[in-house]
């Protein structure tokens, strides 16, 4: 698979072919992801809660982010990579967002960064785009303004609040951003804003209207215990928690049992060897 540039998101976009982007946080999840034929993949900052197990993404740090990108970026071949600033590393103002931007690129080893926030954030990601790093602007619910917005819940629902959504879709590109990702919005209002734009919009929990979708990894594999709460649009494609835990508990009935390891995984020796040894 050639390399994911730029361009090859914009020509998939002109051909009305969704673009596809999962998250990975690590070498093996980025591995999969990309050679499943992902077209982007996504360090994201949720790696705070299904990568570390924190309540929220909110204490995620930079440096915690720019770890974990590096394991990333050596497990994909040809996707394009982004990662999410993390809350508090690029609000302060536009040079902050940089500074933090370009330590991504350098020793995160991505492509470019996604950052939350409309309107009031292109003054920032005009500052980076024009630095040459490719920004995503991150709209709709943004889980890192959780407490400003009463929770993790479906944004753009009144008319006001679908007009604030299109005049920030709007703001974000004019601004620079290259594609907006927009999560949790009603399907026909995220398709409307999409036809309104001249960018790609990504979807999460934001219906089948825009131009790409994007998941959790953890989540659409189901890699993850009975009983986790999981948002109404998440999809579970598959049942690694399930494989997972009857592979382990399979390894402990058998080391129990004196099963594993039986003769094909042990290494031989002479036998004299071991009478020599003995006596
Ligand atoms: O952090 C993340 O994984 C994200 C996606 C849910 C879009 O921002
Ligand atoms: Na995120």
């Amino acid at each position: 698979r050639k390399n994911v540039t730029i361009q090859t998101l914009q020509a998939l976009y002109r051909k009305n072919e969704p673009i596809t982007m999962l998250t990975a946080y690590d070498f093996p999840s980025a591995h999969v992801a990309d050679s499943a034929g992902m077209e982007v993949v996504l360090v994201g900052d949720s790696l705070a809660m299904v990568g570390m197990g924190m309540e929220d993404t909110n204490a995620v740090t930079l440096d915690e982010m720019l770890l974990h990108c590096r394991s990333v970026s050596r497990g994909v071949k040809s996707a394009f990579t982004i990662a999410d600033l993390p809350m508090g590393s690029y609000e302060t103002s536009p040079e902050q967002a940089l500074t933090s931007a370009i330590r991504m690129i350098k020793e995160g080893n991505m492509k470019g960064i996604k950052l939350e926030g409309g309107a009031e954030m292109a003054s920032t990601i005009s500052k980076i785009t024009t630095a040459g790093i490719p920004v995503v602007a991150h709209i709709g619910l943004t889980p890192q303004r959780q407490h400003s917005l009463g929770g993790f819940r479906v944004q753009g629902k009144s008319t006001s609040a679908a007009v604030k959504l299109l005049r920030d879709a709007l703001a974000v590109q004019k601004a620079g951003a290259c594609m907006v990702l927009i999560e949790a919005v009603p399907a026909p209002i995220a398709a409307l804003v999409t036809q309104k734009l001249s960018v790609p919009t990504i979807g999460i929990g934001s219906g089948n209207g825009c131009s790409g979708q994007v998941l959790v990894q953890v989540d659409m594999l189901g890699n993850f215990p009975e009983g986790r709460f999981l948002p109404k649009f998440v999809k579970r494609y598959a049942d690694v928690w399930g494989e997972a835990r009857r592979g382990v508990e399979a390894y402990r009935e058998e080391v129990k049992g004196r099963v594993f390891p039986s003769s094909e995984f042990c290494y031989g020796v002479d036998e004299e060897v071991v009478r020599e040894f003995e006596g």
